[in-house]
């Protein structure tokens, strides 16, 4: 049983003060452990409770035990690192604790969240709109077909649809959620359609016009594109000036994904997103490219109304009261009841660096893919695969090993894996070939880092290439 509170409170704090140092030096981003070890090590629930000091050994297990996103050599996925003023409002979010639904019980952190969002939606140049926060990429992928869905038709919020002839179009490179978000939707993942990209992953406009003329002559509806910028696997960029007259020309709804490639506007190569402002709606994940801890997401839209239009319905016995300041809920904006309040981690991070301070951050993120670029080029034993944005998919070559490329990047990968040096995920394209995907969203990565993390692969494949 717990008693002395404060005293638990202190200790944890210490701890993760403690975990916070040293994790950035330890050589161990991971320690591999099998799904039967962890049912060991982890304590399991009891009938009459534990001490403090129990529990707090089993947060120390945990810690151990976990992935080590905050070390610099975790590039896995596409966010990492770690930062102070960016976790402060993780944890007074989780502290204060309220639901973002009203005014009333959310008042300073509406206020933040609206202030936030303008910022957005004025950077990215859509001089109107509005925004929500919502619970990560994939989901405003979802809020953006719905959203097409409204525009399309605002009376299928109550009647539904009674048949099968929408038609989404996004390219092969783009990310999965748009298929759950069709079969979500009721639209359906078959009319769901994948346009061709070209060998650099972005979608082939000319494919695009003649898959949805064709559809038109079918009798399919279209009612949105979904572009990328800043695809998964190659971080390509979709040629957003003639999506956007094809759009135009079929009257169809311009969702831009730009969860990944969205981190771009606070850098110099805010060029690379030339074009946005285009788009009826985007996808912006600011713990991708920011330094936020998950989940810090956002949907922007340049058509004011329609959040409230595609998501009101229900609450107003209870939450959605009238009220003097009931203009202000964002409860009717959302998908969400209970929503978090997200946004005080990016808000805390951007007041502490400034809008200058993020473009600093952003930029040695592009210094490091260009450095590893140079570096893996500079080195006959790895051969780039491809190279965009803050993506660069390479092979290491074997020497002696007879199996091709593929495969013994794949085994180098698994070493790596095993060592706990370092995390960094692969990928495989359509003809099978398979490369390290790695990426460079975490801030707490220094060019050094870069050069062990290279030191490390070829150590290991060294190791294991035997004939
Ligand atoms: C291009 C793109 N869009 C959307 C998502 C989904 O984002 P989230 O994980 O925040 O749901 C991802 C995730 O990696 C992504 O790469």
């Amino acid at each position: 049983m717990l008693q002395t509170k404060n005293e638990f409170l202190n200790d944890v704090f210490l701890t993760l003060s403690d975990y916070i140092q040293q994790s950035a030096k330890t050589n161990s981003v991971v320690k591999i452990s099998t799904p039967e070890k962890l049912k060991e090590i982890i304590s399991p629930l009891s009938k009459s409770g534990c001490d403090q000091e129990t529990l707090l050994n089993d947060l120390k297990i945990i810690l151990e035990h976990s992935i080590n996103t905050t070390h610099p050599l975790f590039l896995n996925q596409l966010f990492g690192g770690f930062n102070e003023a960016a976790w402060a409002g993780e944890i007074v979010s989780a502290l204060l604790n309220p639901t973002m639904a009203t005014f009333e019980i959310a008042p300073v952190l509406t206020i933040i969240e609206k202030r936030v969002v303008n910022e957005l939606l004025n950077l990215m140049g859509f001089d109107r709109g509005e925004g929500i926060m919502v619970t990560g990429g994939s989901n405003s992928n979802l809020l953006a077909m719905l959203c097409a869905r409204t525009e399309y038709s605002p009376s299928i919020r109550l009647t539904g649809f009674g048949h099968n002839r929408f038609r989404i179009y996004v390219s092969s490179e783009s990310h999965y959620s748009f298929d759950k978000a069709a079969n979500i939707t009721g639209i359906g993942t078959q009319n769901l359609v994948q346009v061709p990209a070209n060998e650099k992953g972005e979608m082939i406009p000319e494919e695009l016009e003649r898959i949805i003329s064709a559809d038109l002559k079918e009798g399919f509806v279209p009612i949105m594109v979904g572009a990328t910028f800043g695809t998964t696997v190659m971080g390509a960029f979709d040629p957003i000036f003639k999506i956007a007259k094809i759009c135009d020309k079929f009257n169809v709804w311009l969702h831009v994904d730009a969860a990944w490639g969205g981190g771009a506007l606070f850098s110099s190569q805010k060029d690379l997103l030339k074009g946005i402002q285009l788009a009826d709606s985007v996808a912006f994940d600011a713990h991708k490219t920011m330094g936020t801890p998950l989940v810090t997401s956002f949907f922007l839209t340049k058509h004011a109304g329609i959040l409230r239009n595609t998501n009101r319905g229900g609450g107003t016995e209870y939450l959605f009261h009238e009220y003097d300041n009931s203009d202000w809920d964002t409860g009717t904006y959302s998908l969400q009841c209970g929503r978090r309040a997200d946004v005080l981690k990016f808000w805390l991070l951007w007041r502490a660096y400034g809008t200058d301070g993020l473009i600093k951050r952003t930029d040695h993120l592009f210094d490091l893919a260009a450095f590893a670029t140079q570096e893996i080029k500079l080195n006959p034993r790895f051969k780039i695969i491809h190279s965009n944005y803050l993506n660069l998919c390479f092979q290491v070559l074997p020497r002696n090993s007879r199996e091709g490329a593929s495969q013994f990047t794949l085994r180098v990968r698994k070493e790596l894996l095993k060592s706990g040096k370092a995390m960094v995920n692969y990928a495989e394209k359509s003809d099978g070939t398979i490369f390290f995907r790695l990426v460079f969203p975490n801030h707490n990565t220094e060019r050094s880092h870069i050069s062990e993390l290279l030191k490390i692969i070829l150590e290991t494949a060294d190791r294991i290439d035997i004939v």
